[in-house]
This record gives C-alpha cells, sequence and structure tokens, in this order.
C-alpha cells in the first residue's frame, strides 16, 4: 500500500544565490558529507544540490510533516547506486515519523525519482508499506 507521497520543484538559480552567499553554512546545515561529495565532484554544484533540496521537500511532504515538527534536512540524504538510480536514507526524527506510519506487519520502502532541466530541479517521492514476507 501507498503510506505517502511527495513531490517538489527547486530553482537551481535561487539555489546558486544561496551558495553564493552562505557557502558552507548552507551546505553543512542542509547536505551530509555523501551529498556534498556528490556535489562538489560535478560541474553543476548547483544543480545537484537542487535535486536533493527538492528532493528532502518531496520525503518532508510525503511523510506528512513538511519541514517543521523536528524534521532536520540532514535526517534526508541522497545516495546513488553504480547504476545511478537515486536512493533515499531516513535517520534521525524523520525515521521514528516513517516507523510510526509504518503498519507493524510492514516495511517501509521509500522511492525516490529525481530530474533536472535549468532552472528547475524536481523530485518525486512515494513511500510504500510492503507485508514482511
Ligand atoms: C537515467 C537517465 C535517463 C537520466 O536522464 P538525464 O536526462 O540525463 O537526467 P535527468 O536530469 O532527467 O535526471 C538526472 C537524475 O536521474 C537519476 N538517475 C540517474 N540514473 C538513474 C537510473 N539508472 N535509474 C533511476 N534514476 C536515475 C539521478 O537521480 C540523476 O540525478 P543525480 O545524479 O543528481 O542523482 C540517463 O542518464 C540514462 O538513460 N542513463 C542510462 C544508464 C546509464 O548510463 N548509467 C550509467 C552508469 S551504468
Amino acid at each position: 500500500m501507498i503510506l505517502g507521497i511527495g513531490t517538489d520543484l527547486a530553482n537551481i538559480d535561487r539555489i546558486q544565490g544561496v551558495l553564493s552567499r552562505h557557502g558552507d553554512r548552507f551546505r553543512n546545515r542542509v547536505f551530509t558529507e555523501t551529498e556534498q561529495a556528490k556535489a562538489s565532484r560535478r560541474k553543476d554544484e548547483a544543480g545537484t544540490y537542487a535535486k536533493r533540496w527538492a528532493a528532502k521537500e518531496a520525503c518532508s511532504k510525503a511523510l506528512g510533516t513538511g519541514l517543521r515538527m523536528g524534521i532536520a534536512w540532514r535526517d534526508m540524504s541522497i545516495t546513488n547506486l553504480s547504476s545511478g538510480q537515486p536512493v533515499m536514507e531516513i535517520r534521525g526524527w524523520a525515521k521514528n515519523r516513517l516507523d510510526e506510519m509504518t503498519p507493524s506487519d510492514h516495511e517501509a520502502i521509500v522511492h525516490v525519482s529525481l530530474t533536472d532541466d535549468h532552472p528547475w530541479a524536481q523530485a518525486y517521492v512515494v513511500i510504500e508499506a510492503r507485508p514482511l514476507a
């Protein structure tokens, strides 16, 4: 069954502006070391961050909370499989919220899809509950 869906659109130029003004303070508040390492290796650093920003906003919507009520940005982070497919990792307060939403005899699977086409970056998140075998 589907427990939650969320979507978000982020403006890459706006993220570039925040990066220029706040630099590492912004990077460290919002993004994990893994996300920062990926973005710093890329030519399109702002686009890489904008997709991950959108993913965190979308995930907070799928959790039904938005970015209030205690979710920290870094509790939600994107890694990539070797195929390039993004994976959402959830910890801390967000993980507690996910556990509360998930029926006890189910496991939660968080699906995420990202795209960008300058100046926009977009994310979709779907949280599925799958019966435990
Ligand atoms: C996946 C693919 C359709 C992305 O299309 P695109 O127009 O280049 O890029 P978009 O802006 O729409 O999307 C980029 C996002 O797609 C996602 N993505 C990349 N590969 C993916 C895959 N195999 N499955 C699902 N999502 C994928 C990533 O989240 C990526 O953003 P990120 O790298 O910052 O996390 C395209 O790269 C493709 O067909 N790749 C083939 C697989 C491939 O070459 N893999 C290389 C390693 S084996």
